[in-house]
């Protein structure tokens, strides 16, 4: 979705936007500009497509002067990605330059009011409407007509301004979109995401809702909505360049799928001590937790797999009924939660609107929030009542792959903490799920170990137009990313079905020729599995299936071909299954040729709804 960079210092900006706006560019999106001060004044350039393209718009014009500048990469919402509607916007007077990501909902009623003042507007844009009407209520201090503005729009923002007669200092503001300020020497950076500044400062702070900052080369001051100012905690970023960068594979998704060993052992090690699950984070006491009505999972995309898999788990492990929300849906199906609710919210980025409104609702309605979390200091680990943050380090691919498995394994600790809480879980079985979870990152090396079979599946298959992922229990979960996977990077027609629900309709579509992925390593309904996939191999479909090693002979009768994971506990059983599906759609992208980085239409972390 949009990012947005900006600096104020005493170097020249647009090298230092620029190369913000590209470490921004994982998060997709169809335009880009920037906008700097100088001494031929607010120089804007803005085009439709790729940095490289606004790059090389800037050098024909020589460069661009100044060492203050707003730099922002677009997604379309309001208006089709073209020059015009690509940020920064300017007012008709041309001093006030303005990026926005997020957006305000009413803006074609401010608009409909500036056109009748005389105002002239050139783009279809809702971002526009927010520079027009500081120029309307500019008076000689930014600040001030700052703040009338934001009291006059409604929506989301993290918006960057620069005014031409205070051409000193930048000003920020955030609703509901995250925008971070970054402390240097002799200089200071506003940006929607970390990765854009961290190679300039580790040191940050994260503005909350309904402030606006003032950042000039020396000073940083941070305001209330009435301007009273506010004392801000700095934070300090603490991993390494490095892992946002491709470290010699071709894409970033297949190094994060290589990362997960890693990022699995990092989630899980500093939370087991003396064979014990212990989560400091986290104030829920035995009694809170047995006395829970419920536990509402919400969360959106591949974190909802996550909490499809998390119900198995935890009703299985908790005894308590699990249910499972897209966050979307959440807010408007008047949803039963009470004080004795657990809302357990899944999220990477910690940003996702949709589920950050989510949560809101469920705090509204009484629950209390857990969520589980990559992103540091992000708006929804900010908003809930405990967190528990995967140690993933930064996911750039728009795929998840290994913020989705550290979630696995922290639903997993989560299981095995409260049923020790409650009672709901014995010293063996307790012991030897935890003895299996910590054994899981040895193991993904193992599945990741065979990823050149799966390279050799994908070539088989990756020219079937049309996939069916079918499984039940945490095969179905496992099945659901796996389609996922496939359908967002490569572009294939893919569904995922519980294998028994197939006949209920679905099955008309097999035919000769279809593709299924035959999920089958959930050994309690393995034979009932298996009768599902011989229906669909007798209507003509090519299987491929995945299953546990020990199953490995009796699946390969039936299926075309296999691919095994080693057996774990049946618990953990998604977080083996889930690679082979991530390893297989990126070869199958591959071989299709998809930017498999930056999938169309797609963004890392939609602050939309
Ligand atoms: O950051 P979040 O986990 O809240 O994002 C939710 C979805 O947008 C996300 O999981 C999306 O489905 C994945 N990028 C798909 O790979």
């Amino acid at each position: 979705m949009c990012g947005i960079v900006g600096f104020v210092g005493r170097k020249e900006a647009a090298p230092i936007l620029l190369e913000g706006l590209r470490r921004l560019e994982y998060r997709g999106y169809d335009s880009a500009g920037v906008a700097v001060y100088g001494s031929d004044g607010l120089q804007v350039v803005k085009t439709k497509g790729r940095i490289q393209a606004l790059a090389e718009q800037v050098e024909t014009r020589g460069g661009l002067n100044g060492s203050i500048g707003l730099g922002h990469t677009r997604w379309a919402t309001h208006g089709a990605p073209s020059d015009i509607n690509s940020h920064p916007h300017v007012s008709e007077n041309g001093r006030i330059a303005v990026v926005h990501n997020g957006i305000i909902e009413n803006y074609a009623e401010i608009r409909e009011f500036l056109e009748s003042t005389g105002v002239h507007f050139v783009s279809e844009t809702d971002t526009e409407v927010v520079a027009q009407l500081l120029e309307y209520y500019y008076q000689g201090n930014i600040l001030d007509a700052v703040t009338k503005a934001l009291h006059r729009i409604r929506g989301a923002y993290a918006l960057g301004i620069l005014c031409a007669d205070c051409p000193d200092r930048l000003i920020a503001a955030r609703k509901d979109s995250p925008l971070i300020l970054g402390f240097g020497e002799g200089f200071h950076v506003l940006a929607s995401d970390v990765t854009a500044v961290i190679e300039h400062t580790r040191d940050v702070c994260y503005l909350d809702d309904g402030e606006i900052a003032e950042l000039t080369a020396d000073h940083c001051w941070v305001y209330d909505a009435y301007l009273r100012p506010v004392e801000k905690e700095h934070r300090h970023v603490d991993w390494e360049i490095s892992a946002a960068e491709k470290g010699g594979y071709e894409h970033f998704m297949l190094k994060e799928i290589m990362e997960q060993p890693k990022a699995v052992r990092d989630t899980i090690t500093p939370r087991i001590r003396d064979g014990k699950v212990v989560l400091d984070e986290l104030e829920f006491s035995p009694e809170y937790l047995k006395n829970l009505d419920k536990i509402y999972i919400i969360a959106c995309g591949s974190s909802y797999h996550v909490g499809m898999a998390a119900k198995y788990v935890l009703e299985r492990l908790l005894r308590k009924p699990v249910e499972v929300a897209l966050a979307s849906e959440f807010r408007y199906c008047d949803p039963i939660v009470t004080e004795k609710t657990l809302a357990l919210v899944i999220s990477q980025s910690g940003e996702t609107i949709d589920t950050l409104a989510a949560l809101r609702e469920a705090k509204r309605l009484g629950a209390r929030v857990l969520s589980i979390v990559n992103v540091v200091g992000s708006s929804i680990a900010r908003e809930s009542d405990g967190v528990l943050y995967t140690w993933a380090g930064p996911e750039i691919a728009v795929a998840t792959t290994k913020a989705y498995s550290t979630q696995l394994a922290v639903v997993d600790l989560i299981g095995l903490a409260f049923a020790r809480a409650m009672g709901t879980i014995g010293e063996e079985e307790y012991a030897k799920l935890l003895a299996a979870l910590e054994d899981l990152p040895r193991q993904l090396e193992e599945v990741l170990s065979h990823r050149e079979q799966i390279q050799y599946l994908a070539s088989i298959y990756f020219n079937h137009p049309s996939v069916f992922f079918i499984g039940r229990n945490l095969d179905y979960a496992v099945g659901l990313e796996g389609s996922l996977k496939l359908k967002e990077i490569s572009y294939l027609h893919s569904e995922a079905y519980a294998a028994g629900e197939l006949k209920h309709g679905t099955i008309s579509l097999i035919e000769s020729g279809t593709l299924v992925v035959a999920l089958a390593g959930c050994r309690p309904v393995f034979e009932k599995t298996m009768s599902n996939v011989v229906e669909v191999k007798s209507r003509g479909a090519d299987v491929l299936g995945l299953t546990i090693a020990p199953l490995e002979e009796a699946v390969g009768k039936v299926v075309d071909h296999t691919l095994t994971v080693p057996e774990t506990h049946p618990l953990l059983l998604p977080s083996l299954e889930v690679v082979p599906m991530q390893l297989f759609a990126y070869y199958v992208a591959l071989m299709h040729g998809c930017d498999i980085d930056k999938p169309r239409n797609l963004a890392k972390s939609v602050t939309v709804e």
